[in-house]
């Protein structure tokens, strides 16, 4: 299931049960003859602005800050660049590198915008060697359309689901630790792991190598130690954090 601010999620909110079935099946279609004609490294653009062009009883609804098929194609060009380490549909080429596939847009634009100096010369909020300097060389325009364009992208999940396997993980997802007054992950990043846009990123499917990194980053104030995060990795041990890692990657 894509994320809440895909922009087909947001159409398909409100409007009848059946117009959104037969709505979801006139896009299936016109996705796999689409798909047909581009190959693959169109799909999530294409998914997009079939969503986008389908007319349909919801379309009065569109939030308005649905993305457009002209903003897609921008974000897709400038993927071109990203394409190596995410991917050009944002499912990344390995562990190391996140995946941006279906992750809410306004979040990946502003970690976008956190990967840049403040000032000249200042530190980035969220320090990367490597994003840094990519994240300065595009304009707020850019920073828009490309994170608009991998929200688009259909998230194929790091794992199969493993939920069941993984009791530990599940646990600490759903409950917290409660000994150790760690809040459950559930509360903020959704029961599905989907995340609550704007504020909190998905966490589904992503690669539990970058789940792990991140939460030793926060965890060690390398990364964002004014918001909840920082708090939350404190508390946890190194076994926790690899199980709830594993865990999230596992959810669909
Ligand atoms: C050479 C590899 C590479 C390229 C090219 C690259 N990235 Fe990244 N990206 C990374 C790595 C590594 C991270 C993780 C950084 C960290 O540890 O904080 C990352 C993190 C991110 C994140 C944060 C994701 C999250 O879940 O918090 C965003 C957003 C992002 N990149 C966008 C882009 C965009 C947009 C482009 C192209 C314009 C791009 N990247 C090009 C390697 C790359
Ligand atoms: C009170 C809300 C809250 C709770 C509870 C919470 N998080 Fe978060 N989480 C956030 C926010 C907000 C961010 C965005 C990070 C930022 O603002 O720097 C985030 C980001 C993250 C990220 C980085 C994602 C990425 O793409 O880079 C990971 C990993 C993470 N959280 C894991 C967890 C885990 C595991 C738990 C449970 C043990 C948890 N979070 C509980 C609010 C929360």
């Amino acid at each position: 299931m894509p994320h809440a601010s895909h922009p087909r999620a947001q159409r398909s909110r409100s409007g009848a049960q059946g117009a959104r079935q037969a709505r979801r099946g006139a896009l299936a279609a016109t996705v796999r003859a689409a798909r047909r004609v581009l190959g693959c490294g169109g799909a999530c653009w294409v998914l997009a602005s079939a969503a986008l062009a389908a007319p349909g009883p919801a379309e009065a609804t569109l939030s308005a800050q649905a993305p457009g098929a002209a903003q897609l194609r921008h974000g897709q060009e400038l993927a071109r660049s990203c394409a190596a380490c995410h991917g050009i549909d944002g499912n990344a080429t390995g562990p190391q590198f996140p995946k941006l596939a279906g992750q809410g847009a306004a979040y990946l634009e502003r970690e976008l915008e956190r990967f840049r100096p403040t000032r000249p010369g200042a530190p980035a909020a969220r320090p990367s060697p490597v994003m840094n300097p990519i994240a300065q060389g595009l304009s707020e325009q850019d920073r828009r359309d490309v994170a608009a364009y991998f929200a688009s992208c259909a998230l194929r999940p790091a794992l199969a689901p493993l939920a069941a396997e993984l009791p530990a993980g599940a646990r600490i997802w759903r409950g917290g630790i409660v000994g150790r007054r760690v809040p459950a992950c559930a509360a903020c990043h959704g029961a599905d792991g989907h995340g609550i846009p704007p504020l909190y990123p998905s966490l589904a499917g992503q690669w539990s190598e970058y789940l792990v990194s991140q939460l030793r980053a926060f965890r060690d104030g390398i990364r964002n130690d004014q918001g909840p995060m920082h708090e939350i990795a404190s508390r946890m041990t190194e076994a926790q954090i690899r199980e709830v890692a594993d865990f999230a990657s596992g959810l669909h």
